[in-house]
C-alpha cells in the first residue's frame, strides 16, 4: 500500500474537527445514559433552586466547567513540565506551565504546584515534604475550626505526625497566640500549621512568623477557604510570612475541585518530589486545566470585586442573624462566613440544618468552640456567601435571607412555614441564574 502522501501538515491537522463542532456532550449523555444524566440534572435544579450556604461551596463559570470536562482527562502525564514519564504531553505541558505561571502571579508566589487531587492531598504532601514520621507539628483543634488533614486522629495526618492542637481563647473564642507560642516553645514543632475550616477571623501572619522563628518551625498556612480573598487582596496576604501555602481551588477561589500549593523556591523540589512520586501518580490535567482557567479568572479586575462583594455580603447577613437572636462566635466576621451559636435559641445545630435544608437554605451543622454535644448534634451553624454572590445577591437579599433563617430558626416545629419559605426561596433563586 502506498501511503505517501503530498499535503501539508497543516492541511492534514484541519481535517480534525474542532472541539466546538462536536456533538453537544450534555445531549450525548443523556442519550447514552439517561440514569447517570438525569442524577446529573436532579442536582443541577437542586442547585438552581437553593440558596447554597455551605461555606466551602461554590459555582463555576461555564470555561471552568468546559476545561474539566475536556479530553485532558485521556491523557496520563506523570512528571512535570519538560520532565515527563511520557510521551506526547506538548499541550498538556502548555496548560500545566499556564497554571503554574497564573498561580504564582495571582498569590506572587515563587513556587506553585498545580497538581495536588484535593486540599487534603496538598497538606499530606506538605507535611511529607517538611517532617519525618513521628515528627511533631501543631494545628488548630477540629472542633474549634481546624481541619480533619490538621493532623484529627482518625485521618492519616494524625496517625503518621504526633500533632499537637491549640484553642481559640474560651472568651473571645479568637486563635489564641499565647497558647500556641507556649505549645512551640514547649514541644518545638518542625511545622506549625494555621488555617481553618470554621473561623470567622483573619489572622496574624506577622506574629505567626514571629512564633514559627522562635522555635525553628516551618509556617504552613492552608488557606482553603479564604483563597479567593487572599488573591483579591481582601484578606491579609501570607505569601510572605510562610514557607508554605497550601489550598483548594473549589472554595472562594471558584475553581474546580482541587489542590494546591505555593512555596519559597529553596523548598521548591522537596515539595515537587513530595506531590510527586511520593503522594501522587498521574495529575489530573483536566482538572489543572480549569485550575488553569480559575486562576486566570481571579486574575480579572471583576474578581476583586467578586472577592469584595464576599465579604460585605457576609457582614450584612452576620448582623441581621444577630438581630433574629443567634450569637455570633466572635461576634462577627472579618471573610466569608459566619459561625452561629443558636444555643440561645433552643435550637442544635442538627434540627436547624434540616428545618433549614426542608426550606431550601443550605447551611451545615458545625460545632462551636468549647461546644457540650457532640460534633452530630452541634451547638451551631456554619454560613458562608461565596456562592450566593456569585449569583449576584447582594445585601438587600442577605436581610431576606436573614429574616427567613429567623423565622424557622424561632419556629423550629412549623413544617408549613418551610414548605411556604421553600417556595419563596425558589422564586428569589429563579431571579439570580447560576453562571453554569
Ligand atoms: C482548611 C481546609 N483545608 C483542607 C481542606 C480539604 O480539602 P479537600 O476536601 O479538597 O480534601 C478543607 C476542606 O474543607 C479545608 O476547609
Amino acid at each position: 500500500m502506498d501511503t505517501r502522501v503530498s499535503t501539508s501538515w497543516a492541511e492534514i491537522e484541519a481535517r480534525v474537527p474542532r472541539w466546538e463542532a462536536l456533538p453537544d456532550p450534555r445531549k450525548v449523555l443523556r442519550e447514552t445514559d439517561p440514569e447517570v444524566y438525569e442524577a446529573i440534572e436532579g442536582e443541577r435544579r437542586r442547585q438552581w433552586l437553593g440558596l447554597e450556604l455551605i461555606a466551602s461551596e461554590n459555582y463555576v463559570s461555564p470555561a471552568v466547567l468546559a476545561a474539566a470536562g475536556s479530553v485532558l482527562t485521556n491523557k496520563y502525564a506523570e512528571g512535570y513540565p519538560g520532565r515527563r514519564y511520557y510521551g506526547g504531553c506538548e499541550w498538556i505541558d502548555v496548560v500545566e506551565r499556564l497554571a503554574i505561571e497564573r498561580a504564582k502571579q495571582l498569590f506572587g508566589a515563587e513556587h506553585a504546584n498545580v497538581q495536588p487531587h484535593s486540599g487534603t492531598q496538598a497538606n499530606m504532601a506538605t507535611y511529607f515534604a517538611l517532617m519525618e514520621p513521628g515528627d511533631t507539628a501543631l494545628a488548630m483543634k477540629l472542633d474549634h475550626g481546624g481541619h480533619l488533614s490538621h493532623g484529627f486522629r482518625l485521618s492519616a495526618t494524625g496517625k503518621y505526625y504526633r500533632f499537637i492542637h491549640y484553642s481559640v481563647n474560651r472568651e473571645t473564642e479568637l486563635l489564641d497566640y499565647e497558647e500556641l507560642y507556649r505549645l512551640a516553645d514547649q514541644h518545638r514543632p518542625r511545622v506549625i500549621v494555621v488555617g481553618a475550616s470554621a473561623y470567622p477571623r483573619w489572622f496574624d501572619f506577622p506574629r505567626l512568623r514571629e512564633i514559627a522563628d522562635a522555635v525553628g518551625a516551618y509556617l504552613v498556612f492552608d488557606m482553603a477557604h479564604v483563597a479567593g480573598l487572599i488573591a483579591a487582596g481582601v484578606h491579609p496576604d501570607p505569601i510572605p510570612y510562610c514557607d508554605v501555602v497550601t489550598s483548594t481551588t473549589h472554595k472562594t477561589l471558584r475553581g474546580t475541585r482541587g489542590g494546591l500549593i505555593l512555596c519559597k523556591a529553596e523548598l521548591a523540589e522537596r515539595i515537587d518530589k513530595a506531590v510527586f512520586p511520593a503522594m501522587q501518580g498521574g495529575p489530573l490535567e483536566h482538572a489543572i486545566a480549569a485550575k488553569a482557567v480559575t486562576f486566570g479568572e481571579a486574575l480579572k479586575p471583576e474578581f476583586k470585586e467578586y472577592a469584595r462583594r464576599i465579604v460585605e455580603n457576609a457582614k450584612v447577613l452576620a448582623s441581621e442573624l444577630a438581630q433574629q437572636g443567634v450569637r455570633l462566635v466572635t461576634g462577627g466576621t472579618d471573610n466569608h462566613l459566619i459561625l452561629a451559636d443558636l444555643s440561645p435559641l433552643g435550637v442544635t445545630g442538627k434540627q436547624a440544618e434540616k428545618a433549614l435544608d426542608q426550606a431550601g437554605i443550605h447551611t451545615n451543622k458545625n460545632m462551636i468552640p468549647y461546644d457540650p454535644r457532640p460534633p452530630l448534634v452541634a451547638s451551631g451553624i456554619r454560613l458562608g456567601t461565596p456562592a450566593i454572590t456569585t449569583r449576584g445577591l447582594g445585601p438587600e437579599e442577605m436581610k431576606q435571607i436573614a429574616a427567613w433563617i429567623g423565622a424557622i430558626l424561632n419556629d423550629i416545629e412549623n413544617t408549613a412555614l418551610r414548605e411556604r419559605i421553600r417556595r419563596e426561596v425558589a422564586e428569589l433563586c429563579l431571579r439570580f441564574p447560576v453562571p453554569a
